[in-house]
C-alpha cells in the first residue's frame, strides 16, 4: 500500500506529542512551538494552567508567542488584546464600548494539554486511533517512582525528520563509529543474540546483550560496561531504552522526537537512574548523554533525504543489512501498519 506523508501527520495529530519541558515554562512564561506544521503559542497562567493555541492573533495575526502574561491574561504584543487560560478574548483596548460579539468571534483555537513525566504534551485533534482507542501516554513507572533519580534532558532540535531520529535511537551498530569520541573507539559493531518481538499494541521490543565498549586510553566506565539492553517502542515515536547492568543497577531513557515539520523535529528526552546506582552521579550522566545525543544529531542531520521515505523503495530506505538494520525495519513496518489501519478508519 502506498502511503503519503499527509497520512503520517494526519494520524499523529491524534497522538500526544511533547512541546516543552514543564520546568522551562514557569507561571507567566509565554513561548512558541511548531508541532506537525501547526504553529502554537504555549503559555502558563498564574494558576499553573497551560494554554496551547494557534499562534496567530485573531485580530491581525500577530504571533501571540511574542506576547506576555499581563494582569492574569495572555496579551497580544501588537494591539494589546487579551485572552484567558481557556482562550476566550477578554478585552479589546481600542473599543470605545466592549463588544461581546467581536470578543466571541475572537476565541483562540485551543488544543488539549496534559503534563506528565516532566513534559508538556499537546494533542492537536481529539478522537480515536485505528484501534478505536484514544491515544494514551505509555506507562513508565520508573519515571514517577520517587526512589529513582529522574532527570529531564534539554530538548534538542534536529534538522532532520523525526523518523531519522527514531532509527538512530534504535540503531545498534553505529556506536563504534558515530560515538567513537564518547562511548568507545573499539566497540564491536556486531550485535549477537538480538531478539525482536511485536507487542499487542502494535509496537515492538528488542532484547539484546550489549557488549562492553572500550576506549583506547581508559578502562570502560560503568556506562560503557556490558549490560542487557531492552528497547521498547510505542508507536508512533515514544521509545524507551532500559539498561540492566551486571550488578543489578538500571537506567531507563526515553526519546520522543516531536515533529516540527516534515524535515525537522525536536528530541525530548529524560533519564531515570535506579536507587543507589553505582557509577557517575546523575548530573555527570546527563552531561555524557548530551554529548552522545550531539553526536547522534550530527549523524541525523547529514543523512539524505532528510526524512526516511514512508514507502519502501530502492534507494529510499537504502541498502539494508541484517541483523544490524532489522530493528529499524521493524519500526518502518509497524509504523506503516499503524498508518494503514488509521487511513482505513
Ligand atoms: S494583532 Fe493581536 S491585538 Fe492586533
Ligand atoms: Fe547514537
Amino acid at each position: 500500500m502506498t502511503l503519503t506523508e499527509d497520512a503520517v501527520f494526519k494520524s499523529m495529530r491524534r497522538t500526544w506529542q511533547p512541546v516543552g519541558n514543564s520546568a522551562d515554562l514557569p507561571a507567566g512564561r509565554v513561548t512558541g512551538y511548531t508541532l506537525l506544521e501547526t504553529e502554537l503559542v504555549i503559555a502558563r497562567f498564574a494558576n499553573g494552567q497551560v494554554l496551547a493555541a494557534d499562534v496567530a492573533c485573531p485580530h491581525k495575526g500577530a504571533r501571540l508567542s511574542q506576547g506576555c502574561i499581563r494582569d492574569g491574561d495572555l496579551m497580544c504584543p501588537y494591539h494589546g488584546w487579551k485572552f484567558d487560560a481557556g482562550g476566550a478574548c477578554r478585552s479589546i483596548p481600542s473599543l470605545l464600548e466592549p463588544n461581546a460579539g467581536k470578543q466571541a468571534l475572537s476565541h483562540l483555537r485551543t488544543y488539549a494539554v496534559q503534563e506528565r513525566y516532566g513534559f508538556i504534551w499537546v494533542q492537536l485533534e481529539p478522537g480515536p486511533l485505528a484501534d478505536g482507542r484514544e491515544h494514551a501516554l505509555p506507562p513508565v513507572p520508573e519515571f514517577e517512582d520517587p526512589r529513582w533519580a529522574y532527570r529531564m534532558g534539554p530538548p534538542m532540535a534536529f534538522a532532520a525528520g523525526w523518523r531519522r531520529e527514531v532509527e538512530n535511537y534504535l540503531d545498534m551498530t553505529h556506536f563504534a563509529f558515530a560515538h567513537s569520541g564518547t562511548l568507545g573507539v573499539s566497540a564491536d559493531p556486531r550485535i549477537r543474540g538480538m531478539e525482536i518481538k511485536v507487542t499487542p499494541d502494535g509496537g515492538y521490543q528488542m532484547d539484546a546483550p550489549f557488549p562492553a565498549l572500550e576506549t583506547a586510553h581508559e578502562m570502560p566506565g560503568k556506562l560503557q560496561s556490558a549490560h542487557h539492553r531492552q528497547q521498547r517502542s510505542w508507536l508512533p515515536n515514544f521509545t524507551t531504552i532500559r539498561q540492566r547492568f551486571t550488578d543489578g543497577d538500571e537506567r531507563v531513557l526515553v526519546h520522543i522526537p516531536s515533529p516540527n515539520t516534515r524535515e525537522s523535529c525536536t528530541c525530548f528526552w529524560s533519564l531515570a537512574i535506579s536507587p543507589g546506582f553505582r557509577g557517575p552521579p546523575p548530573e555527570a550522566q546527563m552531561d555524557f548523554a548530551i554529548k552522545v545525543l550531539e553526536e547522534d544529531r550530527r549523524m541525523c542531520e547529514m543523512q539524505l533525504p532528510r526524512e526516511v521515505p514512508i514507502n519502501p523503495a530502492r534507494g529510499g530506505w537504502g541498502v539494508l543489512v541484517m541483523p544490524g538494520d532489522t530493528l529499524a525495519n521493524t519500526f518502518q513496518k509497524q509504523l506503516r501498519r499503524w498508518l494503514a489501519a488509521g487511513a482505513a478508519d
